[in-house]
């Protein structure tokens, strides 16, 4: 039968309480009789495998299967109506194989490997009872102070976009049905990548313009890629908190957006619009949450409190409580759990998830330095291994890694070892104080240098993003030694590279990346994996540069201090440390002159469907094949309203064999020269747009200019 008649059905058979009990989402910390009763009693929508609003800082594995089964029994078989729960957890990058960070993720620019990753993720998490990941997180974070930017793709709405995808159709599969499949969660909607300060939960703000330019993008794109919920941010804009905010939850996410599943509370989010101060109570917050189109409540329980009261009060009408139940049964139909409400029996192939992380790893690392081709190792190197992160393991799991065992994780040492043998030392002490001496008559030194899992993830902000003093001076130690220094960088956020740069031959960004960081590592150091990464954010050079990107709107004076063009501070030179877009490889990529199959075309022919096919040739120059991510930038020359400098508005990751070139095309349509003008219209405005293709943003290698006639 048809879902929205199932839906009408149960709606008919439904009580209040019932309908409202859809509503609710409790938290696994529950005590069991209470939860089993109120299973029973039909007022348990939803069950958050999660203790505390924390866990992505904390332990906390999913070790009783058979308890879930057991609640998942008592919701169809001892309930009136028999509706299944929807199991949730944050299964952010990695279930028990564990992934990079999906900022790391993002950096890969391979969407096909991401989405295999989502694939593998989902299909591990579905067998431990779980019908729903709280992922992909897709705020645009232009802060790396703010702890969050790990769990994002990045800086940019384009790049944001096609990961969302990626992510998206991996954890729903290609039937979300299907018993691998989970449904994802696009969150948090929306903004609160703009926290101010990189402060986590602090005020937002954001013209309508730039939220529809920026901010949106990445969730349209969720959205068309079928995501099936979307979960509240705690942060307001212009004064009003998204969780009760209708304009933001239903007329753009719905109505503009078109999203047709549940939008599920950020935890204990509708309660929190008392700390807002636009409710005075539990009530009103509930009141004001669901009218503005807030399905489902985590864990805080205003709902199922307050809501018949509500409605008994005339003050939320009982069409819109069934909008929301209808909202929430369709993605449990869609998800077929009326038909397999429990844990699914299948075997995985764990040696093929631990192949796909170690080549996503490979591809999300960034090679940020390579002075006189200082890497890659040759194999009869003598390598000494320094540094707080030679030996370790469990920081690779990164933050919001609830189910990943350390056990799994190859350190880097292991790895190395495993291909330089007996030519590889560690050096376990590796503190910089009078005591530090690096030993061994060596011809290079890796230091491991890093941060802890913990200084990233949710409210977990840095004031100071620079390398810790210790680490820069151990490398400077290093150095002075008179040998090759290679530094091994396993941070989980862009951090300020400037002091310590200039002590190091070699720097390879290696993130937090799971389980198979060390091996994959190992790969790039000796070169068994060309490496390909660029990075989704830019790298400042001091914490005080921040916040820097890219995609800056044009000012009246040139300050625009990202492409060198001006000087915004006396005291540290114009660019940022790295550039978006920016990574190197082994060999060397030339990208040649930009080409247009025409120079103009008519706003009316852009409108109908025709564009722009752009074409450039890159030549593999060195000896060493390899991936090479070609990225192609706009310009819009002159607009009505003030416009970035260049945005990213294509990328193609390609492989090309040393010595070969290969041509590589780019389709232009009203996508890509569109924008939301201050009357929020999507517009080209006729006139001369610059394409820039190269291999990072500052590019201004081969510029070709196109024209939109009217
Ligand atoms: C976080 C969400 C997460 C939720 C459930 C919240 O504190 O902001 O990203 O999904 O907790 O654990």
């Amino acid at each position: 039968m048809d879902i929205e008649k199932r839906i009408n059905n149960l709606l008919s058979a439904m009580t209040l309480e019932e309908k409202i009990g859809q509503l609710n989402q409790i938290s696994s910390a529950k005590n069991e009789e209470k939860l089993k009763e109120l299973i029973k009693n039909g007022k348990v929508g939803s069950l958050i495998m999660a203790n505390t609003c924390f866990a992505g800082s904390e332990e906390g594995r999913v070790e009783n299967i058979e308890y879930f089964k057991e609640l998942q029994r008592t919701a169809v078989e001892g309930s009136r109506l028999g509706i299944p729960i929807i199991f949730g957890r944050d299964v952010i990058h990695g279930h028990h194989t564990v992934y990079p960070l999906p900022l790391a993720m993002a950096s890969s620019f391979n969407d096909e490997l991401v989405k295999t990753a989502y694939r593998d993720i989902a299909s591990e998490a579905a067998l431990d009872h779980i019908h729903w990941t709280f992922t992909p997180m897709l705020d645009l974070s232009r802060d790396p102070r703010w702890g969050r930017c790990v769990e994002s793709p990045g800086e940019d709405p384009y790049l944001g976009s096609r990961m969302a995808a990626a992510m998206v159709k991996g954890i729903q599969g290609d039937k979300l049905s299907d018993e691998s499949s989970i449904a994802a969660c696009a969150k948090h909607f929306i903004g609160y990548g703009l926290s101010e300060g990189g402060r986590d939960y602090h005020h937002t703000d954001v013209s309508e313009p730039s939220l529809h330019n920026y901010y949106l993008p990445a969730f349209g794109a969720a959205v068309k890629a079928g995501v099936q919920t979307v979960m509240n941010s705690f942060n307001e804009i212009g004064g009003q908190p998204v969780a009760s905010s209708r304009y933001l939850l239903t007329d753009v996410l719905r109505g503009e957006l078109g999203f047709d599943g549940f939008v599920i509370s950020d935890w204990c989010a509708i309660q929190q619009l008392i700390n807002h101060g636009v409710a005075a109570d539990d009530k009103q917050a509930a009141e004001l949450a669901l009218n503005a189109g807030l399905d489902m409540d985590m864990v805080d329980e205003c709902y199922i409190k307050h809501i018949a009261d509500l409605i008994k009060e005339g003050r939320i009408s009982e069409e819109t409580l069934d909008n929301a139940v209808r909202n929430i049964l369709r993605v449990k139909l869609r998800l077929g759990l009326f038909e397999h409400p429990f844990a699914p029996k299948y075997k995985i192939d764990k040696k093929e998830h631990s192949a796909h992380a170690r080549e996503l790893a490979g591809e999300s690392m960034v090679l940020l330095k390579n002075a006189n081709r200082a890497l890659p190792l040759k194999e009869n190197e003598r390598v000494a291994l320094a540094g707080p992160m030679a030996t370790i393991k469990e920081t690779h799991l990164g933050t919001w890694t609830l189910d990943g065992d350390e056990n799994d994780v190859t350190s880097i040492a292991e790895a190395m070892k495993a291909v330089g043998g007996n030519r590889v030392k560690c050096h376990h002490a590796w503190l910089a104080d009078k005591q530090m001496i690096l030993p061994w008559d060596c011809d290079t030194y890796v230091l491991c240098l890093g941060e802890s899992r913990l200084m990233s993830g949710e409210n977990n902000c840095l004031a100071d993003i620079s390398v810790p003093e210790d680490q820069v001076a151990l490398a400077k130690r290093a150095k002075r030694e008179g040998k090759k220094v290679v530094a091994v960088m396993c941070f989980a956020r862009p951090v300020a590279m400037q002091e310590l740069e200039p002590y190091c031959d070699a720097i390879l960004y290696a993130w937090h990346s799971g389980t198979e960081a060390g091996n994959a590592v190992a790969d790039i150091l000796y070169g068994r994996v060309n490496p390909s990464g660029k990075i989704a954010m830019t790298f400042p050079r001091v914490t005080g540069q921040v916040p820097v990107y890219y995609n800056y709107l044009r000012a009246a004076r040139p300050c625009n201090e990202y492409y060198g063009q001006g000087r915004s501070y006396r005291d540290i030179p114009a660019r940022p440390m790295y550039p978006f877009g920016y990574g190197l490889s082994y060999t060397d990529f030339e990208i040649g002159e930009v080409c247009s199959d025409k120079d103009t075309l008519s706003l009316s022919r852009l409108k109908n469907g025709e564009g722009f096919k752009i074409s450039v040739k890159v030549k593999n120059a060195g000896d060493t094949d390899g991936k090479e991510t070609v990225q192609l930038y706009i310009k819009d020359e002159v607009s009505s309203v003030v416009r970035p400098l260049r945005e990213l508005k294509g990328y193609k990751k390609i492989f090309v064999k040393a010595g070969e070139t290969v041509n590589v095309e780019f389709g232009i349509g009203f996508e890509e020269l569109s924008f939301y003008n201050a009357k929020l219209e999507k517009t080209v405005e006729p006139g001369e747009f610059t394409v820039y293709v190269g291999n990072d943003c500052t590019t201004d290698n081969a510029i070709k200019t196109v024209c939109i006639v009217s």
